[in-house]
């Protein structure tokens, strides 16, 4: 579903990713570990077509993604920021946002739904957005990433201002999704949720260092 070719990123000279390749089929659960600067936030920029690489190739369903219109595919491969991003007023116009881009009308039962999922509960949607709390803040940037269901779904350390309780709630629920067929990628720095997948990429220094299968 995803093959990622020779993908290198090179900024003045010097290599931040070098000749990254793998695959990932659909509904599989990649993890990605490695060091602090490895380069994981990069690569998944550029999986997210939000960076276009130096060199190599990306290839989602057998097509080239340059040859996508790109609000074709940010809606099928959404991407969950390291640092969420609420840029509206309120949390429910957060979360309105994606149908809003569309010209869509917001389906608030799916909404409410997908709350208890990340571990919210409804008082949280007229909070101010700039007032909520950093794991809160995680919590609603991943359910808006879900809202208009993706293919693939790109994960960057999204529980890392999480407490256990609710990094395991993310956890069930991101296995739930892998389980209906949504292929994820996920970047953690826990040692414990690289258990969620037999399959684990390790990044060094920009580089493919081992690929567990
Ligand atoms: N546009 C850029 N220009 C220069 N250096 C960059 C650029 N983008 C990323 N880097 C550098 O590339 C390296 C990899 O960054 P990246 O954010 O991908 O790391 P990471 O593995 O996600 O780290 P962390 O675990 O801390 O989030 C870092 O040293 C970073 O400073
Ligand atoms: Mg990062």
């Amino acid at each position: 579903m995803l093959e990622i070719n020779d993908v290198s990123y090179i900024v003045d000279g010097k290599p931040i990713l070098e000749d990254i390749s793998f695959e990932v089929g659909k509904g599989e659960l990649l993890m990605v570990s490695g060091p602090s600067g490895s380069g994981k936030s990069t690569l998944l920029r550029i999986i997210g077509d939000q960076l276009s690489p130096t060199s190599g190739s990306i290839r989602f369903n057998g097509k080239s993604i340059l040859e996508y219109r790109p609000e074709e595919y940010r809606q099928r491969v959404s991407y969950v920021f390291q640092t969420p991003t609420l840029f509206m007023h309120t949390v429910i116009e957060d979360l309105e946002f994606p149908y809003r881009i569309r010209e869509m009308e917001p389906d608030l039962e799916r909404i409410r739904e997908l709350l208890p999922e990340v571990g919210l509960t409804e008082d949280i949607l007229t909070k101010e957005s700039r007032i909520i709390s950093g794991g809160e803040k995680q919590r609603v940037a991943l359910l808006r990433s879900l809202l208009i269901a993706p293919d693939i779904l790109l994960l960057d350390e999204v529980t890392s201002s999480l407490d256990r309780e609710n990094a395991r709630m993310i956890e069930d629920t991101v296995k739930k999704l892998s389980a209906r067929g949504i292929t994820i990628i996920w970047v953690t720095h826990d040692p414990d949720q690289l258990e969620l997948s037999d399959r684990v990429l390790g990044i060094r220094e920009g580089k493919v260092v081992e690929s567990l299968a």
